[in-house]
């Protein structure tokens, strides 16, 4: 079936769990914030209704997803130029969600590698939510006919998933109604890694803080965190094929060429064969000037929580106008009656 043409249009999404940490915003926020300058519409969105496939105390979830919208305001997302909402106040995400339930199979659900992390060895225990997750992150992107979603590494499969329910929705029914969308994974950060482990991914529920840098840490802290950060003795290599097999130290570079708009190849160049001692009280000084404006944004936009409830409510009435007429057409095609 030949592919029909869909407009460009770009969306992604980020869980209110825990706050947001460097790993979110390099490997998915400040690139939102670059997509803003493109040709195509962006929808961006806080998604709560994914936050809740684990336990989230009431009183602190709204706060939450206040303070996530708050990151991606402070970062540079423009809710005059962007849609941005929480998934919650539309509910047509539920609601395609559940087809796609109905279209996506347990084989492929079994072979999600995130559900298996997140479950671990206790999976009887988690919630039917967590494992239908990847089934409502594919309608949250095809509920607007997205064509791209940007996001880091460790999405890519639930992406791939999200093709699969696309073609096996459309092979069934006959219509070619849902774009195949495609990952944008690029960049020098779409896996940021664990300042304490680099074999591990820098995550919001990690053991230890000392593990990540999170979005409201101070100067002082993030200082901290990147002189404790762990490294093999070596100095920095004379050139970036000598980081192979050095995760740590690749992922120290990475994270100063994300932050600094470069490369890591330019990074060693400019730091070529530089001692630990040397390097991360760099990196430790970019993080912070680049940081620092954005907690500072944050914390001015959380003062006013109203204002923030009716940012999303606006872009909750956007994001409605373009799903609704899509979920419309997909229940007529599935043959639901609207009488
Ligand atoms: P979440 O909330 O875990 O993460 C949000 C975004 O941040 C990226 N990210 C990272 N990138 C690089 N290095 C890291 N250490 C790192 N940690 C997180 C994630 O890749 C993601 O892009 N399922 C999604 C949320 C979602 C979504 C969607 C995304 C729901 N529906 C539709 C795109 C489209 C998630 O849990 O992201």
């Amino acid at each position: 079936m030949s592919q029909a043409t869909f407009t460009p249009r770009v969306f992604s999404g980020i869980k209110p769990s825990g706050g947001l940490q460097l790993g979110n915003y390099l490997g998915a926020i400040k690139r939102w914030v670059d997509m803003q300058a493109g040709d195509y519409e962006n929808i961006y969105c806080v998604v709560d209704m994914h936050a809740i496939t684990v336990w989230q105390d009431p009183k602190d979830l709204a706060n939450g997803t206040r303070e996530v919208a708050a990151g991606m305001i402070a970062a540079g997302i423009d809710p005059a130029k962007s849609v941005l909402f929480n998934q919650s106040q539309v509910a047509a995400h539920a609601e395609l969600g559940w087809i796609f339930n109905c279209v996506a199979r347990l084989g492929w659900m079994n072979r999600m590698t995130q559900f298996k992390d997140k479950a671990g060895k206790n999976a009887e225990k988690a919630s039917l939510g967590l494992y239908a997750y990847p089934s409502l992150m594919a309608a949250d992107i095809l509920l607007y006919h997205a064509t791209h979603v940007p996001v880091g590494e460790d999405q890519k499969q639930h992406v791939e998933l999200t093709r699969d329910i696309a073609n096996k929705f459309n092979h069934d029914y006959g219509v070619d109604f849902f774009p195949i969308t495609e990952p944008v994974i690029d960049g020098p950060a779409t896996r940021v890694m664990n300042l304490r482990d680099g074999t591990k991914k820098m995550s919001k529920s990690g053991d230890s803080d000392m593990e990540r840098i999170n979005m409201t840490d101070d100067a002082d802290t993030i200082a901290k965190k990147f002189k404790k950060a762990r490294t093999d003795p070596a100095p920095l290599p004379e050139t970036v094929e000598g980081l192979a097999d050095r995760p740590e130290a690749r992922n120290l570079v990475d994270i100063y060429a994300a932050l600094s708009d470069t490369t890591p190849a330019e990074v060693i160049a400019q730091y070529p064969g530089a001692g630990w001692g040397t390097f991360k009280p760099a990196l430790a000084d970019l993080a912070v000037e680049k940081l620092a404006p954005i907690s500072g944004e944050m914390a001015r936009l959380m003062a006013d929580p109203a204002e923030i409830d009716r940012t999303l409510a606006q872009g909750a009435e956007k994001a409605r106008t373009i799903a609704e007429p899509i979920l419309a057409q997909t229940y007529e095609i599935v043959g639901l009656l609207r009488s």
